[in-house]
């Protein structure tokens, strides 16, 4: 059964889609069997991956409505051991119908259970914020990566999104794990990043990952030619660290 992981944070910017765009792309390249849901209407994943995401006939959200099947949803081999579901502005709406719906945290759920026997890999890209989207991921994930950008406000907020990962896994999802946070964005030019992790190490019981991402102007660039960072620069320093991310992942599976 694979896993299945959000990438959630409410902050925005932080590197939620480059690492849910670049982390599934790695794990594909290590022979995993990926499947990427694009969760946030902004549609960043979906673009991010070279998918036309308002060419595309069906999204997250006719599939959330039921209007939709996972076989017409999904886009297969983005890159290759890569499927896709796609969203684009549409899924802004879902919020609304949502809340009419029976079992509204579940939907997701419902329809990642039956996929999971098909894939290693389940990954998420949550919006930036706890709405219903979010709610719904944390409900379908085996467990949560939250990035977190090497800034001065890097713990802003973060003890509100890890109440609601607590909530969640109180009502909704028992068996939710947090996975741990990953730095992103860190420059080692200036003093702020170093502060930032060490600071973030000194007061978050939360586990953490060995590997921070670069900030690295080839992963900035890579979603505007439609590649992960692999395809696009496969030497580059977002690469190889993405690649290592992607190592630690599977192997905190195995212990
Ligand atoms: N390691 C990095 N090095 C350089 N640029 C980066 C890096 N990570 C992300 N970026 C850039 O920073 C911006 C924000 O990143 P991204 O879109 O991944 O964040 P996000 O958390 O998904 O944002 P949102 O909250 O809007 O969904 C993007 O322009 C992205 O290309
Ligand atoms: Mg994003």
């Amino acid at each position: 059964m694979g896993r299945i992981i959000a990438v959630a944070n409410q902050k925005g910017g932080v590197g939620k889609s480059t690492t849910a765009i670049n982390l599934s792309a790695c794990l594909a390249e290590k022979g995993k069997k990926v499947l990427a849901i694009d969760i946030d209407p902004q549609g960043n994943t979906t673009s991010g991956l070279g998918v036309d995401k308002n060419g595309v006939e069906n999204t997250l959200y006719e599939l959330l409505l039921g209007e939709a099947d996972v076989k017409k949803t999904i886009v297969k081999d983005v890159v290759e051991n890569l499927d896709l579901i796609p969203s684009n502005i549409n899924l802004s709406g879902a919020e609304i119908e949502l809340i009419n719906m029976d079992d509204k945290e579940y939907i997701l759920r419902k329809i990642t259970e039956k996929l999971r026997r098909k894939y290693d890999y389940i990954i998420m890209d949550c919006p930036p914020s706890l709405n219903m989207l979010t709610i719904n991921a944390l409900t379908a994930a085996t467990s949560v990566l939250v990035p977190i950008q090497c800034e001065y406000y890097a713990l802003e907020g973060l003890s509100q999104l890890i109440h609601t990962i607590d909530l969640v896994k109180d009502r909704l999802n028992k068996k939710l794990v947090m996975e741990g946070v990953v730095f992103t964005m860190y420059d080692a030019r200036t003093n702020l990043s170093l502060q930032v992790v060490e600071n973030v190490k000194d007061n978050l019981e939360q586990n953490i990952y060995k590997t921070i991402i670069p900030r690295n102007v080839r992963l900035a660039e890579a979603p505007s030619y439609g590649q992960p960072i692999n395809l696009y620069d496969s030497r580059s320093a977002g690469a190889e660290a993405y690649r290592l991310l992607a190592e630690e992942v599977i192997n905190r599976e195995d212990k």
